[in-house]
């Protein structure tokens, strides 16, 4: 028997440390938040990916009185992104909520379980590891590659 341990690394970064592409790409996640359509749950999650070219795709989650069809902003924007630009890699994505107040998360929102499954097959798709950024007021958590939100996932074997 043996105990095995898989880590997982994040960059915090202050608000005021967070610059470049990255705060751009934030700030349309923020922005994207505005287009959610949610009279069930007033959660509003936003998501802004980009592409190898430069290009922003967002999506925001849009939900369904058939609760189950809702669909979450992180794989709402990267649909899109494959039905609109197949064939240039997604590079990162940046994600950020509003609670039902209205108000920013103050801590790094963080993806479920079926988006981190779409992200990984858009790692596996593009031969990429994406560069996440997990928006809160307070703090962005930012990572390089899926697998530091999804150890072991159903494609992490050879
Ligand atoms: N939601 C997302 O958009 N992304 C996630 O990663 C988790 C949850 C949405 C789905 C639903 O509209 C609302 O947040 C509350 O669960």
């Amino acid at each position: 028997m043996k105990h095995i341990t898989i880590t997982s690394e994040f960059i915090s970064y202050a608000p005021e440390e967070l610059q470049g592409d990255d705060a751009i790409l934030v700030e349309q996640a923020i922005e994207a938040t505005k287009a959610s359509y949610t009279p069930y749950s007033h959660f509003c999650v936003g998501a802004a990916i980009r592409l190898a070219d430069g290009t922003i795709i967002k999506g925001c989650n849009q939900e369904n009185a058939a609760f189950g069809i809702t669909i979450c902003a992180e794989r709402s924007a990267l649909f899109a992104a494959g039905a609109s630009h197949p064939d240039v890699p997604v590079v990162a994505i940046a994600i950020a909520a509003r609670d039902t107040d209205g108000q920013l998360l103050r801590q790094p929102i963080t993806p479920c379980g079926s988006c981190r499954q779409a992200m990984i097959e858009t790692e596996t798709r593009y031969g990429v590891k994406l560069h996440i950024l997990l928006h809160g007021s307070e703090q962005t958590y930012a990572c390089e590659g899926i697998r530091h939100l999804m150890p072991l996932s159903f494609a992490d074997f050879d």
